[in-house]
């Protein structure tokens, strides 16, 4: 056989093969559905360096603060300093080439159309996508002008975001380096010997396993399923809350939280007005519905946290929370 043909046939088979396979599958499993173009819009949301993909829309630097405060301060800080470890989102001028540098939209990213990209992909962090356009167009220009980068009164909108240059748009160089070193690549004993030079847990990124762990262990049959599913569910919580005592992050510790007022921990500093004037006492009913539905439950509390709308996993929280956050005497 030529080449050509052999080609061919090979190319028949592929053909062949994808065809039957992928029409058998289909029949034999039934899963998926073909994604319709409104799911396809939904995903379909990135915007390009030139501004491409940009919906319309404007804002400006006062209706952004206002937003800010309300949903972006409470992990980023009033004037984008941050809190504990979340990221500063303002300053950092000229401190790249630090020894410590500072890594913030102003001092570092390229380009100002990704600013409005992440956070409407993104933020806030737990709530993403909840932002209008122009919402989502005034945080920007709030975070563009606190960075210096735009003056307070400059009206931001779909055709005048991607003209602003950023101050470090000139500092990121194309890597030359080939990905993979010329040669063969080495497979075995590349390195002498392998030092751990750092961990996660160090850092804080990983959640640390708590005592709810030993606590799941120990309880058993369908409760310890119970738990460990309440345990996963918890997992949502973790980035703002723990189950140490005196240990607050975004959210106060839930280490007793049962029987105890609502807002009523005295180290801990960040309530809402709402939440402490709520009146509400923590136990089974108080905390489900809250969970369920936190910004009706206690209007204007400060949770940002959407809900959990499945009773299952509710009632599974509640078992792992009520054996995890007991006070242990
Ligand atoms: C509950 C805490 C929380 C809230 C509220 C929140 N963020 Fe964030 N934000 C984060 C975390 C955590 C990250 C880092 C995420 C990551 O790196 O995966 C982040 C990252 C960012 C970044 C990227 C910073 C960088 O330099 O990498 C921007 C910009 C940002 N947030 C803007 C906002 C805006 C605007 C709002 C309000 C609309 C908001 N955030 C609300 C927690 C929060
Ligand atoms: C993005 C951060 C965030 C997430 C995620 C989050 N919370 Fe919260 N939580 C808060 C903040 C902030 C408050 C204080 C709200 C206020 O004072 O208005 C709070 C308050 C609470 C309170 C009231 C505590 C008290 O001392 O009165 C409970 C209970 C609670 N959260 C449980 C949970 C549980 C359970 C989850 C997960 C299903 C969760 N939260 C997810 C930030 C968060």
């Amino acid at each position: 056989m030529c080449m050509w043909s052999k080609l061919a046939v090979v190319a028949y088979i592929l053909v062949f093969f994808i065809v039957t396979q992928g029409f058998a599958g289909a029949k034999k499993y039934g899963l998926g559905t073909i994604a319709t173009p409104e799911q396809i819009a939904g995903w379909d949301i990135d915007i390009r360096p030139d501004g491409q993909g940009l919906p319309p829309g404007k804002g400006t630097f006062e209706e952004g603060e206002a937003i800010f405060l309300e949903r972006c301060a409470s992990c980023h800080g009033e004037f984008g300093e941050a809190f504990g470890r979340y990221p500063v989102l303002v300053g950092g001028e000229d401190s790249l080439v630090s020894q410590d540098p500072v890594k913030t939209i102003g001092s570092y990213w390229p380009y100002a159309t990704t600013v409005f990209d992440y956070v409407r992909r993104a933020m806030p962090f737990g709530a993403a996508q909840t932002l209008t356009n122009d919402e989502t167009y005034a945080v920007t220009a709030f975070l563009l002008s606190m960075n210096s980068i735009i003056e307070d009164d400059f009206v931001l909108n779909q055709d005048n975001l991607p003209t602003i240059q950023m101050p470090n748009h000139n500092g990121f160089i194309v890597d030359g380096r080939p990905d993979v070193p010329p040669g063969e690549p080495c497979m075995k004993d590349c390195k002498e010997s392998v030092r751990i030079i750092g961990k996660a847990r160090q850092l804080d990124v990983t959640p640390e396993t708590d005592r709810a762990t030993t606590v799941a262990a120990l309880v058993l049959g369908a409760e310890a399923e119970q738990v460990s599913r309440g345990q996963d569910t918890f997992n949502q919580c973790r980035a703002c809350h723990t189950l140490t005592p005196g240990e607050h992050k975004v959210g106060p510790s839930l280490h007793g939280v049962f029987g105890r007022k609502a807002g009523g921990l005295d180290d801990f500093s960040r309530y809402s007005e709402a939440m402490q004037q709520s009146g509400v006492v923590w136990h089974d009913d108080t905390l489900k519905a809250y969970l369920k539905s936190p910004a009706e439950f206690i209007k204007g509390n400060m949770m940002p946290f959407a809900g959990i709308k499945d009773d299952q996993q509710l009632n599974d929280l509640l078992t792992f929370l009520r054996l995890s956050t007991a006070a242990k005497k």
